[in-house]
């Protein structure tokens, strides 16, 4: 196995992060290999992208719970990414919330993307909750992965203004397209090691 920089995707949903990963990495602009792919959801679109790439992508079944992984789905979750030795779990629309094992197996190497600033709105339909409350700005936060819900210290943060006419969708839309600049960017400079965290603060070199 060569020594390059080794990520592991983990997502439930169409993985357009994934592609705007992947895209960066086919494109020198991200010093890594994407090592595996992995999703809950069998029909998940992300796997479909990830095998058109010809990068490693396997189903595993979550097990008993709706909104985090089962102990045996754990297990299975953290045997495959450390099977694929990855530095690095990029969280791409991945809807469980990782817990105890997961989270020691791979201490401060898990990062999430989620759409909104944080710590505003932070749980499902953030772009929803945005415009429900009226704000101006919106846009969308990658951070480290700790034991809460969206929660962990913040890497890197975009954002975009909300409109008078948005609807959910055309707001939604707006934090997607800032999403696939900042992921990048940011898994750019995690794997370039060019990020220290200090406490709760992220400084980039
Ligand atoms: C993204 O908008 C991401 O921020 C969100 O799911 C979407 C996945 O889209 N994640 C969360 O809400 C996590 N709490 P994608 O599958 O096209 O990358």
């Amino acid at each position: 196995m060569n020594n390059k920089f080794r990520i592991g995707v983990l997502g439930s949903g169409k993985g357009s992060n994934f592609v705007a990963i992947a895209e960066a990495v086919a494109a020198g602009k991200i010093p890594a290999e994407i090592a595996v792919v992995l999703s809950d959801v069998e029909t998940a679109g992300i796997l479909g992208h990830a095998r058109e790439r010809n990068i490693p992508a396997q189903y595993i079944a979550p097990g008993l719970y709706r909104t985090k992984l089962d102990e045996a789905a754990e297990h299975a979750f953290v045997a495959a990414l450390q099977k694929a030795q990855v530095d690095l779990i990029v969280l791409a629309g991945f809807m469980r919330v990782l817990k105890g094992d997961f989270l020691r197996a791979f201490e401060g190497r898990i990062v999430n993307i989620h759409p909104s600033l944080l710590p505003c709105f932070p749980g499902l339909q953030s772009w929803k909750q945005a415009l429900d409350h009226g704000v101006k700005v919106a846009g969308c936060t990658v951070h480290f992965v700790d034991a809460g819900v969206d929660s962990g210290a913040i890497i890197g943060q975009s954002a975009v203004p909300v409109l008078d006419n948005d609807t959910p969708e055309t707001l939604h839309q707006r934090i997607h397209a800032a999403e696939h600049e900042l992921y990048p960017r940011c898994v750019a400079a995690l794997a370039r090691k060019e990020i220290t965290v200090e406490g709760r603060r992220v400084i980039w070199k």
